[in-house]
């Protein structure tokens, strides 16, 4: 990287900044209901080397890109929508700091990412803090990791167009290894759970099923403002505010069934992001398999943005011994994550594998995510 940045840019850099994919264990839909998540980082990441400018200038260029020239723009004249492809999440946080009122001195960026893309395993998210953790130290701009993931999400919902929670920036900018993150994505209270797998003798094995999944597509939308709809009918400033004594209430007062099932998905799930951190707080990690597989049923059924893909790969991989299964992230392609026996990691890929075969689809890509470091 240093390098690459050295013959592309003609100086050194002042560092690299790097921030991880996730996999969120359960609360899926449930961040832009103001409701509670469980991510955990993987161990794949977005680097950003680069070095400070002066002239406000901000280019940027990246070991996976087609285009050896950097792409080159002006802070001060940054505007949403503007740029497009993966240099919008790296302009976007310069424009989001910006916009925010910091002086931002300008920067030579060198990104590289082994997060897969397009995988629902965060990462845009990555790209973003990553380039927010470089540009804050390089213009010494004093910002908590909260704060910058705040700045993340709103790079990817006003600059690139996104209407994401602030799941995948807050996972990516403030788990610690071992543990996954209890996130109240209102308040942003967090509290950082055991999540010790090795100790338990399991594994998380990650199936990304190759089905392209891309968060502006109209499903992911659709489901928000769904989601905004139920809240308005039932007069509460947020899902989340419908707690799970009330639901059978609330469900009655919605005449739309789709609206019942999406509102159902979303209490529910909170109540199960709040149940498997019990467990973990316990260190009972073999006992949140049942609830991975109630949140995947809830969001086949009730969410419906699952693909056969996923479905697929999660049966196959219950079927095939895994405590637990279910989709994550955006939905309607992406990836699966099994709670699996440490020992059984190879034969569950094989049966998930077999499975894709089958059925004539493209292989799955299965990877085990071992503890992350940062
Ligand atoms: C994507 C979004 C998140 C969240 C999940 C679904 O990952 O970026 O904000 O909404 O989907 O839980």
């Amino acid at each position: 990287m240093t390098r690459a940045f050295a013959d592309l840019f003609g100086v050194e850099p002042d560092g690299t900044w790097s921030a991880p994919g996730r996999v969120n264990l359960v609360g899926e839909y449930t961040d832009y209901n103001e409701g509670f998540v469980l991510p955990t980082a993987l161990p794949l990441a977005a680097r950003a080397t680069a070095a400070r400018r002066t002239d406000g200038v901000i280019k940027v260029a990246s070991a996976q890109g087609e285009r050896a020239e950097p792409v080159e723009a002006r802070i001060a004249d940054l505007r949403p929508g503007a740029a497009g492809g993966w240099s919008s999440y790296v302009l976007g946080v310069a424009w989001a700091l910006a916009d925010a009122g910091h002086t931002v001195a300008g920067a030579d960026l060198y990104i590289d990412s082994d997060v897969p893309i397009g995988a629902g395993l965060s990462s845009s998210a990555a790209l973003e803090c990553a380039t927010a953790l470089a540009l804050a130290e390089l213009s010494e701009i004093d910002l908590d990791r909260t704060a910058l993931a705040r700045l993340a999400q709103r790079a990817e919902n006003e600059f690139v167009g996104v209407p994401c929670g602030v799941l995948d920036q807050m996972a990516s900018l403030l788990c610690v290894p071992g543990h996954a993150l209890l996130l109240d994505t209102r308040s942003l209270e967090m509290r950082q759970v055991p999540f010790d797998l090795e100790s338990a003798g399991l594994a998380l094995l990650v199936v990304d099923t190759r089905v392209g999944h891309d968060l502006g597509n109209s499903g992911y939308t659709d489901r928000r403002r769904a989601c905004e709809r139920a809240a308005s009918v039932l007069g509460v400033a947020a899902l989340r505010d419908v707690g799970p004594d009330d639901l059978r209430e609330a469900l009655g007062r919605l005449a739309d069934p789709e609206l019942v099932r999406r509102v159902r998905h979303v209490v529910t799930e909170d109540a199960r992001v709040l149940d498997a951190a019990r467990l973990l707080d316990e260190g009972r990690v073999a006992d949140i398999g049942p609830i991975l597989n109630a949140a995947h049923a809830s969001i086949r059924d009730d969410f419906e943005s699952s693909c056969a893909e996923l479905d697929a790969a999660v049966e196959a991989a219950i079927g095939a011994g895994a405590l637990g299964a279910r989709m994550i992230g955006g939905g309607f392609g992406g990836s699966a994550i099994a709670l699996v026996g440490a020992d059984a990691t190879a034969s569950i890929a094989l049966a998930v594998e077999a499975r894709f075969t089958a059925a004539g689809w493209r292989a799955p890509l299965c990877f085990v995510a071992a503890p992350v470091c940062r």
